[in-house]
């Protein structure tokens, strides 16, 4: 199928379902592995994340043949409009457990937070955070089990909404999972997120054992420079720096890049 006319009909799908992030995005999974001779949704999912990770400067494993490039392109804009559209939302776990709940798509087997109860666990976690927010160091997150990321994508909401956008910045999340098209999906949502709404003051995610730590692969790793951290109160810093465009900023995309050959464990 043409990415052209992917677009198309994906776009009507969006009018149609605003608030319906995930169903948009699954039935324009669905449309393509119906067209395709030998992919599966869950190959779809995967190639997105993929593809969304390749825009951030991670390399691809191997270049996508034409076709897939074409479908990838338009895939990939629908979601960044979806998540620009969708605040810390997480559309691809909901699109993963759609997949997973038919009876014939049995490979995907796990089953994520809903994000009303991830959201409620956050605002408790979150719970007297004034007098550390005052603190100019960062608070570390670690999220063993990612899944999808809708802890953490809920973690991020909650911040923004409630200290705003700065807030965001006092973080550093490390996410890990065992799975690694969860691995991946985590990445993508956090760095889709953060380009659109704010960035972190470091985002890591691992794939492996969270027990053992013995082969831990970097998805995706960026920490902003300490002297940018230093100024976190400095009044001149914008209270807002969501980009524009939906492409993530190059200090962002240079970092990742960069991540790919750090190890912090
Ligand atoms: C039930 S899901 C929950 C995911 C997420 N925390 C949530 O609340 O939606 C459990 C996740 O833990 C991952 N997992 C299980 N054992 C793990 C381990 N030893 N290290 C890292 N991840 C693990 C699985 O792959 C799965 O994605």
């Amino acid at each position: 199928m043409g990415g052209a006319s992917l677009f198309n009909e994906v776009r009507t799908m969006s009018k149609s379902n605003v608030d319906q992030p995930a169903r948009v995005l699954s039935r324009a999974i669905e449309t393509l592995a119906a067209r395709g001779r030998h992919d599966r949704p869950d190959e779809w999912l995967r190639c997105l994340c993929q593809d969304v990770l390749a825009g951030f400067g991670r390399r691809l494993a191997q270049p996508w043949d034409e076709a897939r490039h074409e479908a990838l392109h338009a895939l990939s804009a629908l979601y960044g409009k979806l998540v620009g559209d969708h605040p810390w939302t997480d559309i691809l776990g909901s699109v993963y457990m759609e997949f997973g709940s038919r009876g014939q798509h049995r490979w995907l087997g796990q089953y994520f937070t809903p994000q009303t109860v991830a959201t409620c666990m956050a605002e408790m976690q979150l719970t007297g955070l004034e007098d550390r927010l005052s603190e100019n160091e960062l608070i570390r997150v670690l999220e063993p089990t990612s899944g999808s990321g809708v802890m953490l994508l809920a973690m991020c909401e909650c911040l923004q909404r409630r200290h705003g956008v700065a807030a965001l910045r006092r973080f550093a999340f490390t996410a890990i999972d065992l799975d690694r098209l969860c691995a991946e999906m985590t990445a993508t949502q956090l760095l889709a997120n953060a380009a659109f709404h704010g960035e972190p003051g470091e985002l890591h995610v691992y794939h492996g054992n969270a027990l053992t730590h013995a082969t831990l692969e970097i998805v995706v790793s960026f920490a902003r420079s300490p002297a940018f951290i230093d100024r976190l109160d400095d009044p001149t810093i914008p209270p807002d720096p969501r980009p524009t465009c939906p492409t993530p900023s190059p200090a962002m995309a240079f970092a990742v890049a960069v991540g790919e050959q750090m190890s912090l464990f």
